[in-house]
Formats: structure tokens, sequence, C-alpha cells
């Protein structure tokens, strides 16, 4: 980090700072200049067509991708862009992908408990005795998530929408500052998906979250912030209604 940025108010009171970001692939510009700033605490939603950028977004934040220039910085201060996967998921980034991925043949409780008990980015392989204090955590994460009456059930038996609640409580069970959940409501029953918008509204209270989602019901339920990608950059930002107005995000977008 340079004098300069230091002197940067807009990035130092932020959790995520995005600044120019391009990433291409085989010549193909998946990002071109992405610029976002996410403040502390702040949840927001993006949004934009099939290969607009988004997950790619995701993947630069966590490592996963690295971009060909621009700036990303984490929580005022950890350059994203010279770290490793494990490193940023250690400074408190935590992902939710799409597709589910909790252990079906253990119970709920275990897999919070196997989350609660890995190190950040780790998925633990050994079981132990809960500590009070896992415990405490435990059943707090339960309440959050919506499966306190199935704690004793083995996921593979949860419904899909359970199921990415329990991905998130995974989530949660690991402390993130930055919660990143890609459509998670894909797949979902309405009365899923209206849950899943208290849920995540409840979960913003106290953690900073950014949330891809294709679906407008959902994205209005959550009433943040929305910025809409398109072709790799920020094509509209503002409330949903704003940038539901916005024309290019009705041609490029809604109007499909
Ligand atoms: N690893 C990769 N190699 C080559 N091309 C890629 C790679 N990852 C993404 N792309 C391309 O980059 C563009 C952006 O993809 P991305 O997955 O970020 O879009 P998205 O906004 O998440 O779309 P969707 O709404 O369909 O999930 C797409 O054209 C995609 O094909
Ligand atoms: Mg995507």
């Amino acid at each position: 980090m340079t004098l300069a940025d230091t002197a940067n108010p807009t990035l130092t009171s932020s959790i995520l700072y995005l600044d120019g970001i391009s990433v291409s692939f085989d010549g193909y510009k998946a990002l071109r200049e992405l610029s976002l700033v996410l403040q502390r605490g702040e949840m927001r939603a993006i949004i934009g067509p099939n290969g607009a950028g988004k997950t790619t977004m995701m993947d630069v934040i966590t490592g996963k991708t690295r971009p060909d220039s621009g700036e990303a910085m984490f929580d005022g201060k950890y350059d994203l862009t010279r770290l490793d996967e494990a490193d940023i998921a250690t400074l408190g980034i935590g992902r939710k992908f799409q597709k589910p991925t909790v252990f079906e043949n253990h119970t709920v409780e275990d897999n919070l408990l196997l989350a609660v008990k890995a190190p950040r980015g780790v998925r633990a392989t050994l079981f132990g005795r809960a500590e009070p204090g896992v415990r405490a955590t435990i059943d707090r994460i339960l309440v959050t998530t919506r499966l306190q009456d199935h704690r004793a059930r083995v996921a593979g038996s949860l419904s899909h929408g359970q199921k990415q609640w329990l991905e998130i409580g995974m989530l949660l069970a690991q402390d993130p500052k930055l919660l990143l959940v890609d459509e998670p409501v894909a797949g979902m029953t309405d009365a899923e998906t209206a849950a899943t918008a208290e849920l995540l509204r409840e979960i913003a209270r106290t953690h900073s979250v950014v949330v891809v989602e294709h679906d407008m019901t959902f994205v209005r339920e959550l009433g943040v912030k929305v910025t809409c990608l398109h072709e790799g950059a920020v094509l509209a930002e503002g409330t949903l209604d704003q940038v539901s107005a916005h024309p290019r995000v009705v041609e490029v977008y809604l109007g499909r």
C-alpha cells in the first residue's frame, strides 16, 4: 500500500475497494476497468446479464483469478491481487458458490461443527467434542438459517433451499467479515426465496455482503443498493427503482 492510498478516504472507509479491474481470458475481456466500492457493513446486490462478469468479479476478490490490471483492496489495507486464495479466506472473505456443497451424509449440526472448527477457508476432516462456545455459535447459526428444528437430520435429506441455508450457515461459522453469495435463490421455491432475503438481511446487520442474483423479486426484497454489470463494467448503480429505470439496463437485461 502506498502513501497515496492511505490518503484515499474512499479506500480506507471501505470493506471492499475495486478500481479499474480488468481480466481477459484468451483475449476476451471478462472485466473491463470494473470499479466498485462496498462500505463496511453494507449489503450490495449485483445484477446483470449472463456473461456480464459477476462471477469473474468474485473470482478476483477471492484470489481465484488474478486481474491483468487494477486495484483490489480488502478492509482498506489488504491487497487482494497479491494474496492467494487461502490467505484471502483467512482474512475473512467467505464465498458461497451456486451449487450447495454440504456433507450430505452428516447431520446439519455436524456440518456446522466441521465449519466452525476448521480454520477459515479450510474444511476440517475430524470430529471432536464441541466446546460450550462452539455450541452457542452453532445454536445461533441454526436459528439464523432456520434449521433449528432440523439439526439432527442428515444434510442429504434437506430441501434444496435448506441445503443452501446450511451452506450459508457453514460460511457464518467461519465468522467472515465479507460474504460473497452467488445466485443463492436459483432453484428455490417462492417461499424459500422470501425466507432467504430475510435471512440475508439479518446476516447483513453484522456482516458486509455481496449478493449476485437474477431474481428481481428477491433483489427487491433485499432492499439494498444495486449495481448492474454489463460487458465487464458497471452499467448502472443505485436503488433498484433507479437501476430498473435506466434505459440501457432495460435494453440489455431487464427487457429480455
Ligand atoms: N476461466 C475462464 N476462461 C475463459 N472464459 C471465462 C472464464 N471465466 C469466465 N469466462 C468468460 O467471461 C465472461 C464473464 O463470465 P462470468 O461467469 O463472470 O459471467 P456472469 O456475469 O457470472 O454470468 P452468469 O449470470 O451467467 O453467471 C463470460 O463470457 C465467460 O464465458
Ligand atoms: Mg455467474
